[in-house]
């Protein structure tokens, strides 16, 4: 099947008015990445030669994604929204090259894998001029319905289109559709002259086929996958079987998740073998996980790298740029943020390290805060290997403390300090013996007021 040359046409024009926002439908997030860039990853997955992708005219932010397909990708704009059919029309420069199949994808249904999209194609290989991938919906509302007559798919009827008897159908299209190459022109042509006025149902093409003695059929999916966002709440059951499925890919690569349903991925989270992730752990983007680091409850990590051996957390909040070293210790309400921990250092407990290094085998006391912000710029900390910084302390930067150097609790470090020095900058204590206790004496002399 291989030397069948196959475009996919991903449609990502529509304006999803259900969403009630701002931002284009196929732009909205599901595991913190837009619908539209799993639909064209998946369509890459599935051997796709070129892609067409079809946006609005007012969606500046899709050419990035069609930029970043990693492969011959194509954008085209439907200036005018009627219809998933004429949307296809509008990718007719992508169709004038030849294709052995074209398959039609959705942007809005991010969660269909390249397996489903190779049973379309595997249909269209034996034999069939038009293949629909169809799908058992608990709840049909909404969804083409699938009219099957003797093993061939006769018609789509669109739900505002169907009869009552119709709208019993529980077999739905889910937006899947496979063209052979050849027959989309002509069946193109005859949608628009069917909808001259109105909206141009791509689903129309079952129906025309048909007349034309061509062979349609339906290929059957999983509606986990299928599922089409046209509100926020259908987002939000996406975003629950992506991370769903996140979990598993995670614990059948080797990480140990206690409580899986309770740790939230990002699309490109990376996890090396005998991670342990305790449970109510968020993931934001870009994080790596190396082998045998552990996350503990209640961590939040975003565009982190943990490296082989780490514990983080309790209650830690690893910011974009944290590089946290082989073996390194963060403890509970400490923040990291653009910094580097170098092997063995520890921070464990209640600090703030952004913009920092933090040498091999330091040792930052509770309530370390390094002082990078001045209101207008930030600037740098560097904490030597093996230095000591004592509890509450404040470096405020950009300041050094050398290799090996101990800095006593509660100091505020303006100033620089030498490689194995000592340095303390807080206000002397003094003991007046037996004081406390003449005070007392002479207040319960007075008559209280
Ligand atoms: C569509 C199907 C329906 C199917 C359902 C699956 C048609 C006529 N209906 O209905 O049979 O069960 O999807 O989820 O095809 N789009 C454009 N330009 C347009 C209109 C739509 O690019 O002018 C794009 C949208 O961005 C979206 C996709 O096409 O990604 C589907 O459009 P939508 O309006 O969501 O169609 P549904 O009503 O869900
Ligand atoms: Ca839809």
């Amino acid at each position: 099947m291989s030397a069948r040359t196959c475009l996919i046409v991903i449609l990502a024009a529509g304006l999803g008015t259900r969403m009630r926002s701002k931002t284009p439908k196929v732009l909205h997030p599901v595991g913190g990445r837009p619908m539209l860039a799993h639909v064209i990853a998946t369509a890459h997955q599935a051997g796709a030669d070129r892609l067409a992708v079809v946006c609005g005219p007012d969606m500046p932010q899709v050419a990035d994604l069609v930029g970043a397909a990693g492969m011959p990708a194509t954008l085209h704009v439907q200036h005018e929204r009627k219809g998933t059919g004429h949307a296809v029309l509008a990718a007719r420069a992508a169709l004038e090259r030849a294709a052995d199949d074209v398959l039609v994808l959705f942007g809005d249904t991010p969660l269909i894998t390249p397996g489903s999209i190779m049973r379309v194609r595997e249909a269209l290989a034996g034999g069939a001029d038009l293949a629909v991938l169809g799908f058992e919906a608990a709840d049909p509302t909404g969804y083409g319905r699938l009219l099957v007559k003797g093993g061939r798919l006769v018609a789509i009827r669109e739900e505002k289109d169907a009869s009552d008897s119709e709208r019993l159908v529980t077999l739905c299209n889910s937006g899947v559709m496979g063209f052979s190459g050849s027959l989309l022109p002509e069946l193109l042509d005859a949608i628009g002259n069917r909808n001259a006025q109105g909206e141009y149902y791509l689903t129309d093409a079952v129906e025309i086929a048909n007349a034309r003695g061509h062979t349609v059929v339906a290929e059957t999916g999983h509606a986990d996958e299928v599922l089409g966002v046209n509100n926020r709440a259908q987002l939000a059951q996406c975003e629950a079987i992506f991370q769903v499925r996140a979990r598993h890919a995670a614990m059948l690569g080797g990480a140990t998740l206690i409580a899986p349903e309770t740790v939230f991925f990002s699309h490109d989270t990376k996890l090396g073998a005998d991670v342990l992730i305790e449970p109510n752990v968020v993931f934001g983007p870009a994080v790596i996980v190396e082998d045998g680091a552990t996350i503990r409850a209640f961590s939040h990590v975003e565009g982190a790298h943990v490296k082989s051996g780490a514990v983080v957390g309790p209650y830690a909040r690893l910011r974009p740029g944290a590089d946290v070293g082989e073996n390194v210790r963060i403890g509970n309400f400490v923040e990291v943020k653009k910094a580097v921990l170098e092997a063995g250092a520890k921070v464990n407990h209640l600090s703030y390290i952004g913009d920092a290094r933090v040498g091999a085998g330091a040792n930052v006391g509770a309530g370390t805060i390094t002082c990078n912000y001045d209101g207008f710029s930030k600037a740098h900390t560097d904490i030597g290997a093996g230095a000591f910084i004592g509890s509450n302390s404040a470096l405020v930067a950009p300041v050094a403390v050398g290799d090996g150097a101990i800095v006593a609790a509660g100091s505020v470090i303006v100033d620089d300090v030498p490689a194995d020095a000592f340095a303390v900058a807080r206000g002397r204590q003094a003991v007046k013996p037996g004081w406390a206790a003449a005070f007392r004496a002479a207040r319960r002399k007075k008559p209280k007021d």
